[in-house]
Order: C-alpha cells, then structure tokens, then sequence
C-alpha cells in the first residue's frame, strides 16, 4: 500500500500576463474547493508569480515556479534566484524541463546546480526527465542517465523534498499521450531506479508524475497506474474548467 498524495501540477509554460493569471485563479478556485486529497499546482511565468502568491494566500493552492537560477545572488542579468521565488510564494520549482534543456542549453550539471539551490532555499523541486522520440527505443538508459547525473549528490535527506516527472519529449504539445501502459513502465523503471540507487523506503515516498499531451479525457487511465503519482499538466492547464477536471480525475 502506497500512501502517496497525488500531485497535480499545471505548467504554463509562456502563457498569461499577471491579469491574465488573476482571471484564471479567480475562475480556478471555487472549482476545486473543498478538494482536500490531491495537492493542485499552478506554475505561471516569472512575471505572475507575485500577484498569483497573494491570489491564492490562505487557500490551498500551490504556487510554483518553471525555472530558477543556480546561483543564490549577483552578476546574473535575467536570472531569478530561489529566494526571490520563496519570496513570491513559491513552495515548488521546475528544474530540467526538457524546454530548458532543449531550448536553452540546460545540460545535467546545470540541472545538477539548480536542484541543490532550490533545495538549499527551500523549495522542493520537480526533476523532469524524458527521452525524445530518437531515443525512445533506449529511453531506460536515457532517463536512468539523467537521474544519475541530476541527482548526483543529493542525500537521502534532500531527496524526500524532490518530485520527479517523466515527460517523454514526444508527447509534449503534439497530441500524443504516452500510453498508461508504457508511461507506467518507464515511471516503474524510475521508482526502481530510486530503490536500487537510494533505498526501499525513499522509493515508496517518492512522488513520480506523468506529464506530456494530459488532458481530462486521458487522466483518469493514466493516474489509475500504479507508479504513477500524479500529471504535469502543460496546454491544458491554461483552462481553469479542463485543469480542474483533470484534478477531478485525480480525487
Ligand atoms: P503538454 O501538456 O502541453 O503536452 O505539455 C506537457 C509539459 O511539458 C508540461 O511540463
């Protein structure tokens, strides 16, 4: 018997201006009142994570942040520091979307930095990994890579404050759902991954989330598999009616 609370997270990628945010949260929240068993994260950009932290103050949506810089403070123009998101309201961080990693040359040993400076701020991070569609075919010795040079130093004790995603990067945005079946294996093969690397009881805390093309007709089948501990929810979480049906799924 697991006894791990579900975790619902909504990135919104570029998406939403601070009014654009406030209109969401204030359609958001009276429908998953009184939702009391799923933990519900909203992940806005940068520029609205001021106005979102005081929007949801004394409720009990989550704020949390895409990015953070590996540097606690300084010489780092356009950077934003774990404490400035503390500062905001933030309680999570996403480190090593693949995005990121993509897009903008977050190789492992940066992700490696900004998951102990969140962890040394006090954020709990949410690890992502995935393979792309090339590497599909070797996606345990992909991920399992990842995991291993990501998580590289960080002790048991750091570990309970961490989330991981499996995203397989060809599904995110394209439509294309890993099916429950094959994202429960590789989501499996992590959890694994953990016991071997880390211990038996690590394994069982740690949250693992499926995120890649989730939407509420998908949810359900998806978070029915076991290893799997929640969704990281991209396009549709910008909809304040399909993300809450999506934490319907998850109840
Ligand atoms: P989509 O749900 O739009 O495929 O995005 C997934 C994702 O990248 C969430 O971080």
């Amino acid at each position: 018997m697991t006894m791990r609370r579900p975790l619902i997270a909504g990135n919104w990628k570029m998406h939403k201006t601070p009014q654009e945010t406030e209109g969401f949260i204030r359609g958001f929240l009276p429908r998953v009142k009184g939702v009391d068993s799923v933990d519900v994260l909203i992940i806005p950009p940068y520029t609205s994570l001021d106005r979102a932290g005081r929007l949801i103050e004394g409720t009990s949506l989550l704020l949390g942040a895409q990015d953070l810089c590996s540097e606690p403070e300084g010489a780092f123009t356009g950077a934003i520091s774990a404490k400035m998101l503390v500062a905001c309201g933030c309680s999570h961080v996403l480190v090593g979307h693949s995005e990121r990693r993509e897009l903008f040359g977050d190789d492992d040993q940066i992700v490696s930095r900004k998951l102990k400076a969140a962890l040394d701020a006090g954020l709990m991070p949410i690890l992502c990994v995935g393979e792309t569609l090339s590497e599909h075919d070797r996606v345990e010795e992909k991920v399992t890579g990842q995991l291993r040079d990501d998580l590289a130093g960080i002790d048991k004790e750091g570990l309970e404050k961490v989330t991981i995603a499996y995203e397989p990067i060809w599904a995110i945005g394209t439509g294309k759902t890993a099916t429950p079946e094959v994202a429960q294996e590789t989501i499996g093969m992590i959890r694994s991954w953990i016991a071997q690397h880390y211990d038996d009881a690590a394994a069982r805390g740690m949250r693992i989330l499926y995120g890649g093309s989730v939407k509420p007709a998908n949810a359900a089948s998806l978070l029915a598999q076991r290893d799997i501990d929640g969704a990281l929810v991209g396009g549709a979480s910008l909809d304040d009616e399909k993300f809450a049906a999506i934490v319907d799924a998850a109840l």
